[in-house]
């Protein structure tokens, strides 16, 4: 079996880093696909340095343009390496453009592709990602669905039960495979001053809520107001859509801590010590989850309704009083059971896919 595992953002690279691990551990015949979706030194470099991995074997630096630009780039891009390297499989993760692109590239040349957390579903059709993981799971021929209930929302859409695989979620492994080493090698919380539970995370960076004035002002106000009533530094490692989309608004962050995006090692460590986090990122919200942190998410809605079922996760939109009543409501709450799986995501991929293509 010969695997392309195409990814082109920081969750995918980091998503994708067990399974990448696998391949690696095992010896198999696979090359990565980079499509430069990310590329800032904090957004993609970073993570492969970090997290050991082997360099892509291409990259095809597309860098950021509109959705339609970039990705009608990458599947120009893809679709050629494609046909010059002609793998059995393409593995493609979550729900970027990224994953549009790579698996629409290959279901047209007759490449089989696997979907790497099929079956997420916001309802919520003016997101790109929904677009993007609607499409990428009906042009796909292995479905991995992270819980049972994607599971079921693929069934009721009509893919094949011989399609869908339940395997977990890799973001399990990821944590799992880091957390320990990130206790060890990264003096985050020093560096910042923090003690560990006496301090808030915050990320933010969703096209939907950043690049609305009235959505990210909305987010902005309420955090500055969490922080205040909870007296406790707010730490918000600024992705740079948002970065850019602050300046061009003119939203004043004052008493928030800004930083700039973490690695891995450290990020998990600050989240993982956390007394609470706030978050629109769908990454966040799941190892938060994994973590035993509350969440307050700042959406109105999510593809992830194990967190909130478990109650590690609420939804509170972007209105400044909602976000402080969702805070105060679960701050301190602990005790839920992870719904993601066991760590063992990866592997159970590699697997599924080796005896699938043998
Ligand atoms: C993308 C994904 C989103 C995911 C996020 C993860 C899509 C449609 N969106 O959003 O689902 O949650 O990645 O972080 O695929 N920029 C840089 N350096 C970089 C990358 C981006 O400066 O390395 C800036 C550029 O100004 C760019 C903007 O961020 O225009 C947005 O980047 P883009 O990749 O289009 O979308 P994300 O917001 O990162
Ligand atoms: N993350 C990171 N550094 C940061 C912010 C996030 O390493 O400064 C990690 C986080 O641990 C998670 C992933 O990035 O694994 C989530 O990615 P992001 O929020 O960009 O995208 P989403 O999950 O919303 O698609």
């Amino acid at each position: 079996m010969k695997l392309s595992v195409i990814l082109g953002t920081r969750p995918e690279i980091i998503k994708f880093s067990p399974i990448i691990r696998e391949c690696e551990r095992l010896g198999l015949d696979y090359f990565v696909l980079h499509t430069g979706q990310h590329y800032s030194y904090n957004m993609d470099r970073v993570f492969f340095e970090q997290l050991e991995l082997p360099e892509a074997s291409y990259n095809l630096d597309v860098g950021s343009g509109s959705h339609g630009e970039q990705t009608g780039k990458m599947l120009a891009g893809i679709e050629k390496i494609l046909q010059k390297e002609l793998p059995d499989v393409v593995l493609v993760e979550g729900d970027t453009n990224t994953v549009l692109a790579g698996a629409l590239a290959a279901v047209k040349l007759g490449i089989k592709v696997g979907h790497v957390e099929a079956g997420l579903r916001s309802y919520d059709r003016r997101m790109p990602e929904e677009i993007n993981r609607i499409l990428a799971d009906h042009c796909s021929d292995f479905l991995f669905a992270p819980t049972e209930n994607s599971r079921d929302i693929l069934l009721y859409e009509g893919i094949s039960e011989k399609q869908v695989f339940m395997v977990g979620n890799t973001i399990v492994d990821a944590v799992t495979q880091n957390l320990e080493i990130s206790q060890s090698k990264t003096q985050i919380l020093d560096n910042l001053g923090v003690e560990k539970r006496k301090y808030f995370l915050a990320t933010a960076h969703r096209q939907e809520n950043v690049d609305d004035k009235e959505r990210f002002t909305g987010i902005i106000d309420g955090l500055k107001r969490v922080q205040r009533e909870f007296g406790v530094p707010l730490i918000y490692p600024i992705h740079p859509r948002a970065e850019k989309r602050m300046t061009e608004f003119g939203l004043d962050p004052e008493g928030l801590k800004l930083v700039e995006p973490l690695n891995y090692l450290a990020f998990l460590q600050l989240e993982s010590n956390a007394a609470l986090v706030l978050t629109d990122s769908g990454g966040v919200q799941e190892e938060t989850c994994v973590l035993g942190v509350p969440c307050v998410t700042l959406r109105d809605n999510t593809e992830r309704p194990e967190t909130i079922e478990v109650g590690s996760n609420i939804l509170a939109g972007t209105h400044p009083e909602r976000i402080l009543e969702v805070a105060r409501t679960i701050c301190g709450r602990k005790g839920w059971v992870n719904p993601f799986g066991d760590g063992k995501t990866g592997g159970r991929i590699v697997n599924i896919l080796s005896c699938e293509l043998a």
